[in-house]
């Protein structure tokens, strides 16, 4: 009885093993913080924190942004839509330009159309590549696992508007 239960066991964790695919996604977030003709703001500041950051003139610690963020296939905002970012960042380091981000990446195009991934991440926002945990799915990614990785593609200074590149890697 007992070898047979570990014989089921062992059946089952093999069969869970291969039920699992890697899939890689590579997407654009176009992260609008002043409007444009092209564009509304996406990024909203809802709270302004009071004190400075060193060496950052424009940002705060304590700075909450809402974000309603189209995701897209290339880096040009005007290439296919793949789905939103919706969530927020928040200035959450006295010390450097470090962000919370925290969102559903909700995909409304392809294979994983109508599938969400929550991140939540540490973003310190000057790094070349930034991690971002996979806290979960739902749809028809429900119980994704993994991480993604966050770079900058571009950003203006005068703008704060900023295009990131976001390669995911999901367990499914
Ligand atoms: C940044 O945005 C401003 C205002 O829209 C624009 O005039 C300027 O050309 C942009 N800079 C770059 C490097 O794209």
């Amino acid at each position: 009885m007992r070898l047979l239960l570990q014989l089921a066991l062992a059946v089952a964790v093999a069969g869970a093993a291969t039920a699992t695919t890697t899939t890689h996604l590579r997407f654009y977030m176009h992260d609008t913080v002043t409007a444009s003709a092209s564009s509304p703001a996406t990024a909203v500041r809802v709270v302004r924190g009071a004190a400075a950051l060193p060496g950052d003139a424009v940002n705060r610690f304590g700075d909450l942004y809402v974000v309603d963020d189209p995701l897209t296939e290339g880096a040009d905002a005007s290439s296919a839509a793949v789905g939103r970012a919706r969530g927020f960042y928040m200035f959450a380091s006295r010390t450097d330009s470090a962000l919370l981000f925290s969102a559903t990446m909700e995909f409304t195009s392809g294979k994983h159309s109508g599938g969400a991934v929550s991140v939540l991440a540490r973003d310190a926002i000057l790094d070349e590549v930034r991690e971002l945990p996979v806290v979960g799915g739902a749809g028809v990614l429900r119980g994704a696992a993994g991480y993604g990785l966050l770079r900058t593609h571009s950003f203006n200074a005068t703008t704060n508007n900023a295009v990131l590149q976001i390669d995911m890697y999901l367990n499914v």
